[in-house]
């Protein structure tokens, strides 16, 4: 048994969240419920990140202190986690006490070590980036992502000696291959190092709404250098050393392409400066586009698509919780960008779960009703479905150990198409009843019993209700996989329930 520490980046408050957000906190969650099935001690944090310009600046203009804002915005994206049965272990806001005190702890023990002097800071800054740019790396003095004017600044700020880890930091990288994932994300990584890095400017005397500088109270952390020590607080540092020695460096975090510098680079600098190991782990993944641009909530402002439309409440009303999580999972290999259509929601929701997964429980269901009495047969050890039963099960558990949900799930799905064809090829809807009928359906009722294992961590909810319509009590994360999931021990002798169809066709707007 291992441990499992598994997080999102902590989400802006400035405006709504949006699928894009509920596409990450929807992989993660697939990974904690992985990991607690296969029975790690597992713990999944989430939550916003609060403080910051941008999202000062929301609270200004919609009339309201960022205090009221930010409690009106987080309790949005906890309510979005729960409308898709996310199941965090932790909510941490970057307002909370528990948080000021990690982070004050955390700085100042770098501050101590002799990483962090005073310095001027002239140059430009997104604000919707909340991001340091150069000439070179803007578009015409723009910002490069999200094409607004940049800030010029220039105060008296606090920095960090971010440049003098660069070996540290390459041989990190070479002593760790898989420290970050995809590799190509690794090599973005590895190359923005070696191209050399600049100390950062970590405070800010222009703003107030942030985390006062312990060593210097005119001061606030710049946002990004309060954020991710996220991560720590929700482990207890600075308040309980046992619980950091417990959780750390177990940690998988979970980001999309656009923080990489960030994770990768700043992040294990500063865990370097403080004297911890770096997070063991960072898994990039890549943007759902909408018509080929990236969703955001800073897009959203200047029109486009209507995220309001897309919103994850809106999705789970319309398409109901499971079949949204599991096209988020399904559709895109984690790491690329995938584009985010209904079209495609519709098309995978017909094909995977009504055609495949809902016709398969339907057939076994009414057959064993109507020929079988309604009382489910038992497997039959020397199936011709357990060669194809158990490579499903290898293939799964190594897809999911490598945060490969899509591969996951597609070797999942052969287990289904497999079923079926043995049910097409033996045809038991047109036997007699009696030992043959038996023989076919204990062993379609044991591959069920292995999808609804294998597929809970994408689809609790419906795998909950398979494996009651096939008759067993509790549910597919009641036992560890590696007890649960093995050939041939659905004993029958249940009574199996029809019930409505699982997944009703969609018609596809066209
Ligand atoms: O960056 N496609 O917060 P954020 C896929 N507060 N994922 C998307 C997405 C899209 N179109 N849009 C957003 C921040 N995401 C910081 C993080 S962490 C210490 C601080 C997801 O509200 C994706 O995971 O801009 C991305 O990295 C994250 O939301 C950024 O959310
Ligand atoms: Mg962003």
């Amino acid at each position: 048994m291992g441990r499992f520490y598994v997080t999102t980046p902590i989400y802006y408050v400035n405006d709504a969240p949006h699928v894009g957000h509920a596409y990450c906190t929807v992989n993660a969650d697939a990974m904690a419920r992985w990991h607690r099935l296969i029975g790690d001690e597992t713990k999944f944090l989430t939550g916003t990140d609060e403080h910051g310009q941008k999202v000062a600046d929301a609270a200004e203009k919609n009339g309201l202190t960022p205090k009221e804002w930010t409690d009106r915005t987080s309790a949005r994206f906890r309510e979005a986690w729960d409308a898709l049965g996310i199941s965090y272990d932790d909510f941490i806001r970057t307002t909370e006490p528990r948080h000021y005190e990690s982070v004050q702890k955390f700085l100042t023990r770098i501050y101590e070590n002799g990483y962090i002097y005073k310095d001027v800071y002239q140059g430009l800054y997104c604000v919707s980036c909340e991001d340091y740019y150069t000439i070179d790396s803007s578009i015409d003095g723009k910002c490069p992502i999200h094409g607004r004017e940049l800030t010029e600044m220039e105060e008296e700020n606090w920095f960090f000696r971010l440049s003098v880890f660069e070996d540290r930091l390459l041989e990190y990288y070479a002593e760790h291959p898989g420290f970050v994932t995809p590799d190509t994300k690794r090599n973005e990584a590895y190359s923005f190092i070696k191209g050399g890095l600049r100390d950062i400017s970590i405070t800010r005397t222009s703003i107030s709404w942030g985390i006062p500088v312990p060593w210097d109270e005119k001061h606030v952390f710049y946002v990004w250098y309060d954020a991710l020590i996220n991560y720590l607080t929700a482990i207890g540092y600075g308040r309980d050393d046992d619980e950091v020695e417990e959780w750390w460096p177990a940690s998988h975090h979970l980001i999309g392409k656009e923080i990489i510098r960030f994770h990768c680079v700043w992040w294990p600098a500063m865990c370097m400066a403080a004297g911890l190991e770096p997070a063991s782990h960072v898994q990039v993944h890549g943007w759902l586009l909408v018509g080929g641009q990236k969703l955001s909530k800073t897009m959203a402002a200047e029109g486009g698509v209507r995220l309001s439309d897309i919103a994850p409440v809106v999705l789970t009303n319309e398409f109901g919780v499971d079949p949204i999580r599991y096209y988020l999972l399904r559709e895109t290999v984690l790491g690329n960008d995938g584009e985010f259509s209904h079209e495609g929601i519709t098309s995978r929701y017909n094909t995977d779960l009504a055609n495949n997964l809902g016709n398969l429980v339907a057939r076994v269901t009414t057959v064993v009703s109507s020929k079988c009495a309604g009382v489910s047969p038992a497997a039959k050890t020397d199936s011709a479905l357990r060669h194809e039963a158990e490579k499903a099960i290898a293939d799964t558990a190594a897809a999911w150990n490598r945060f490969a949900p899509q591969s996951a799930l597609e070797a999942t799905w052969n287990l289904i198409g497999a079923t079926n064809a043995y049910l097409e090829q033996h045809a038991p809807w047109k036997m007699e009843p009696g030992d043959a009928v038996d023989a076919v359906m204990g062993d379609a009722l044991e591959a069920i019993r292995l999808v609804a294992i294998l597929a809970t961590p994408a689809m609790p909810g419906v795998c909950e209700e398979i494996w009651r319509r096939i008759g067993l009590s509790g549910t597919p994360a009641d036992k560890t996989f590696d007890q649960s999931a093995t050939w041939g021990q659905y004993a029958g002798g249940h009574r199996v329930g029809k019930g409505d169809p699982l997944f009703p066709r969609m018609k596809s707007d066209a």
